[in-house]
């Protein structure tokens, strides 16, 4: 009898499992009122005196050990059946990297947080727009060649021949958010517009059919062409530095009247010349003017008692300059060891 217990320690010992229905079978072999432990005790009863108290231990140490691997067992099977369903072996182990900002955000938000300090507010609007809010409002004649199709994402188009102010399209500046703020709200305005915009490129290390714009607008009484200038030199000042200059060249857009072009000295030389400015000394930043009075007309903002002034920015541009980026479609690619790199930036 000693013998059989002990191949059954040993048996019990080495049982491994890998299903519920196989612990049942243990549980019924081992365990269970018919199983073998229990037959073991039934016969213990014909033991003889002399044996009993040595077969009575190991027939303990038997049942015990049996119950024990059971739990022991059934925890396991448990846990397998709970990971099998959970465990995702292709994460990262700890510690976990942490993420970073990405450039282009970076540079948002750091010519978000200029204007903010003087006053201005965030305005959003939908990247998917009709005409009317891109184009017509912003006193785009219908010919307008940015409304060709080799400008403009067309989604549908009213007739293909000619514009129409119901046509729907991906925004190609963020001009038409302005349009949105000036229809819903009464003057003062003072905003900016953030966001993504659509033009239809060929997509090259310094052109990309997306990218990004900060556009600004300030509607109140009496506001001049003095208060542009002075406030793009501030936050000229504030985003390249206390000693930069700004230069304004006569442009045109549709929307303004007089257009101008901003410059600033060029950081990379110093205003020497390099092949960054093309040796002018001078970088293009931005677009700017005094909203067309047909503007604020077409916006029902009383243009004779009403003025303003608009400008508008890329935000890849600057963002090249400052990381010394030479390709624009890295911004785009999400390559994780591009933007690892700007790990130290908020
Ligand atoms: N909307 C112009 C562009 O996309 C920029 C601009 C905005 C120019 C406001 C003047 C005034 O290029």
């Amino acid at each position: 009898m000693l013998d059989r217990i002990n191949n059954l320690l040993a048996e019990i010992s080495a049982a491994s499992l890998k299903s519920h229905e196989e612990l049942e079978s243990f549980r019924l072999k081992f365990l269970s009122k018919k199983g073998l432990i229990s037959d073991l005790f039934e016969e213990f009863r014909n033991v003889s005196a002399a044996d009993k108290k040595e077969i009575g231990q190991k027939l303990n140490l038997l049942k015990q050990s049996a119950s024990e691997k059971y739990n022991l067992l059934k925890a396991g099977l448990q846990i397998i059946s709970k990971t099998s369903y959970s465990m995702d072996l292709t994460r990262p182990s700890f510690p976990w990297n942490l993420g970073s900002r990405h450039p282009i955000s970076i540079i948002r938000n750091e010519i978000i947080e200029i204007f903010e300090r003087i006053g201005f507010t965030v305005s959003e609007g939908p990247e998917i727009e009709n005409d009317d809010h891109v184009f017509t409002k912003l006193n785009f004649a219908p010919e307008h060649p940015a409304r060709d199709m080799q400008d403009t994402f067309y989604i549908s188009r009213i007739s293909p021949e000619d514009s129409n102010p119901g046509d729907i399209l991906l925004r190609t500046h963020t001009s038409s958010v302005q349009v949105r703020v000036m229809q819903s709200q009464k003057p003062p305005i003072r905003t900016i517009s953030p966001g993504r915009v659509f033009r239809n490129e060929a997509i090259s290390a310094r052109a990309h059919c997306i990218f990004h714009q900060v556009e600004g607008l300030y509607i109140d009484e009496n506001v001049s062409f003095a208060d542009l200038k002075q406030t793009l030199l501030f936050f000229a000042r504030e985003m390249y530095g206390k000693k930069t200059e700004i230069r304004l060249r006569p442009s045109y857009f549709p929307f303004t009247e007089p257009s101008a072009e901003m410059d600033v000295n060029c950081t990379i030389c110093g205003g020497k010349g390099c092949n960054v400015c093309k040796y002018t000394g001078w970088l293009e930043v931005l677009g700017c003017g005094m909203v067309h009075p047909a503007v604020l007309e077409s916006c029902n903002i009383d243009s004779k008692k009403y003025t303003g002034f608009a400008f508008g920015m890329g935000i890849e541009r600057p963002a090249m300059l400052k990381y010394q980026v030479n390709d624009l479609r890295l911004y785009f690619e999400n390559d994780i060891r591009f933007l690892e790199q700007f790990k130290t930036a908020f």
